[in-house]
């Protein structure tokens, strides 16, 4: 099966490219190659690849820079996966469009089901809100959204790695604790994609992220921890809790942001592994 990659430098991008199942025909693009704003460029690599299949894992993901850049955040975010959207129905191709659980308001104390009402409280999060709007308007038939959670791989910009450098360069860090979600290793969601691009019996949107949850700062101590057991970290760091007042941003995030999984593990057979489990063997590569 023919499937196109948009975007091979991301964290999800690139270890969707490294787990490619056999049978699969990977076309990557980089964002140079490929702008998803440009509907041109979008048919141009189309008519060209005769793709079976879309992944669409560009993003505009800085959250708290979408609040500034908010055009270029609907250009990518909305607009961007509203014509790639198109342009696979156009060209008989199923779609996936990888959404965020920042579509919700965070008000809810019970994991989000993918039928839950969205509201979501950033720039980003309606971005990619309406983003979900647009596929489900251009191609409902063909498309799967697949909305997860505080991604983080070996490579790319995330909290992780964050983490880690300021471990190494302070003695006390204060990470915010009245927010709580699941952390996910990209590893992980590009193999539940795969089950669900190469097993391509439903469409709709549906949720995935590692099992179990944390705040920020329970996942700071796990890295911290974790990092310290590997040798990855030698120095004692104090990590305080603080509630997200006393760390304002300029993008207001979800209190409770926790995926309920479960329909899709039904029926693609995935097996969720605990985010602290995804969390060391991460930290193990990264070694
Ligand atoms: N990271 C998270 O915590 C998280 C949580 C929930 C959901 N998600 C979703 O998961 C998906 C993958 O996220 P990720 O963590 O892999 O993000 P990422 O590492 O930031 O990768 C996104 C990639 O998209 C590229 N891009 C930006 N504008 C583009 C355009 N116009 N055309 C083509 N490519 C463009 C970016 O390039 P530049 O670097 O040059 O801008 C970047 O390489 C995204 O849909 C994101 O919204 C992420």
């Amino acid at each position: 099966m023919k499937v196109l990659i948009t975007e091979k430098k991301g964290q999800l991008g690139k270890d969707l490219m490294k787990s490619a199942p056999k049978g699969i025909e990977l076309f990557p693009f980089g964002r140079d190659e490929l702008d998803i704003t440009s509907e041109t460029a979008i048919s141009e690599q189309l008519n060209e690849i005769q793709p079976e299949y879309i992944i669409n894992t560009a993003a505009f993901t800085a959250v708290d820079k979408a609040e500034k850049e908010t055009e270029q955040a609907i250009a990518v975010n909305s607009t961007g996966a509203g014509n790639l959207a198109l342009a696979a129905r156009e060209h008989s191709a199923k779609f996936l469009q990888v959404s965020t659980d920042f579509v919700f308001d965070g008000n809810q104390t019970t994991p989000y089901l993918p039928d839950a009402p969205i509201n979501p409280l950033s720039i980003y999060g309606k971005t990619k809100a309406n983003g979900e709007i647009l596929v489900r308007k251009h191609f409902a038939a063909g498309s799967i959204i697949l909305r997860t959670s505080w991604v983080y791989s070996t490579t790319g910009r995330n909290f992780v790695k964050t983490m880690l450098n300021f471990m190494r360069e302070r003695q006390e860090i204060k990470v915010v604790i009245d927010q709580v979600g699941s952390p996910t290793w990209s590893k992980n969601l590009a193999l539940t994609i795969w089950a669900m691009v190469t097993n391509n019996v439903h469409v709709g949107i549906y949720h995935w992220s590692d099992a179990g949850v944390a705040s920020w700062y329970d996942f700071a101590v796990a890295i911290y921890e974790e990092a310290t057991t590997l040798g990855l970290l030698s120095n004692p760091v104090k990590i305080s809790p603080i509630p997200t007042a006393q760390f304002q941003t300029p993008a207001k995030r979800p209190a409770y942001s926790v995926l309920d999984s479960s329909q899709t593990n039904k029926i693609w057979g995935v097996l969720q592994e605990h985010w602290r489990t995804a969390l060391r063997k991460m930290l193990i590569e990264q070694k």
